[in-house]
């Protein structure tokens, strides 16, 4: 299956693979990797799957399942840029757009994506393709990030240091918006999951608090880096900016780094 994707900012990714050489994606892997091996464990995954990893990014998750699969096995690791990935006998590094790509129908065992639903504004296309791709009985695991909560910052060691913070939040997130991100996704897609045809359709719901210095905060002041014009665009001061920086070092500080919705489901039997 394939569709017509334009090329208008909506459907364009809004991060960087390759800013700061990838530092975004090593704190993703730092922040998420503990729970997303829970996860994908707990899926029985085993020697000799064939498995499709969807938005590797650094390519952490990729190498796990790689590990578990062994050489009888095979992982696919498919982004638009995976120039992060390290190569390995038993991965496939595809460059490509889930959108628009040739996926083989009934193949795979398990697949895997983490914060690339919400991204993708053809997010319920791209999941029946994604159905569509798993073996009768194969096993799709869906992770992403709820952006519909306000209240992440628990402790701010100022008045204005908690100001910087919401105006850098509302900014980021509006910024991801105008690129096709649905805020909501997360916590639609165990509904959209079980509606597309999934079976056995079960949601953990995971974070942690983290303070100044540590890589929940250092992953916002990564991202307020990586789209400081866009922020200035939309009204954040560069004093804001300074303010947010100082309270992500600060220990004083303490932050969620969102709320993860991970929903895994089975494809039907027949
Ligand atoms: C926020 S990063 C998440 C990376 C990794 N899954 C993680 O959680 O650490 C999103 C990833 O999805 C990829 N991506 C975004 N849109 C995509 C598309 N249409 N097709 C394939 N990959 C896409 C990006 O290039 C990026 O590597």
């Amino acid at each position: 299956m394939s569709t017509t994707v334009t090329n208008d900012e909506a459907s364009q990714y809004a991060f960087s693979n390759a800013y700061e050489r990838g530092s975004q994606l090593r704190l993703l892997a730092e922040i998420l990797d503990g729970h997303t091996t829970q996860v994908l464990a707990d899926t029985g995954i085993a020697q000799g799957w064939r498995c499709l990893d969807l938005g590797p990014g650094q390519g952490t998750i990729t190498h796990w399942m790689a590990e578990r699969v062994g050489p009888t096995g095979n992982v696919t690791a498919l982004d638009l840029d995976p120039h992060n990935v390290v190569p390995a006998d038993n991965i496939t590094v595809r460059a490509d757009d889930v959108r628009t790509c040739d996926l083989p129908e009934g193949h795979y065992d398990l697949i895997h994506t983490r914060l690339v639903m919400l991204h993708i504004a053809e997010r319920d296309l791209v999941l029946t393709r994604l159905i569509a791709a798993l073996k009768p009985g194969g096993l799709l695991v869906v992770s992403d990030w709820d952006g519909t909560r306000r209240d992440w910052m628990v402790h701010a060691p100022t008045e204005a240091a908690g100001e910087a913070f919401d105006a850098f939040q509302a900014g980021l997130l509006a910024e991801l918006e105008a690129h096709g991100a649905d805020l909501g996704w997360a916590r639609r897609s165990p509904v959209a999951m079980v509606a597309a045809g999934l079976q056995d359709v079960e949601t953990v719901v995971h974070s942690r608090l983290w303070a100044g210095g540590e890589p929940g905060c250092l992953l916002h002041l990564s991202n307020s880096h990586q789209m400081r014009d866009a922020l200035l665009a939309r009204g954040v001061t560069t004093e804001q900016l300074d303010r947010l920086a100082e309270a992500m070092h600060n220990p004083d500080t303490l932050a969620y780094c969102y709320w993860m919705f991970t929903s895994v489901g089975r494809r039907a039997q027949k």
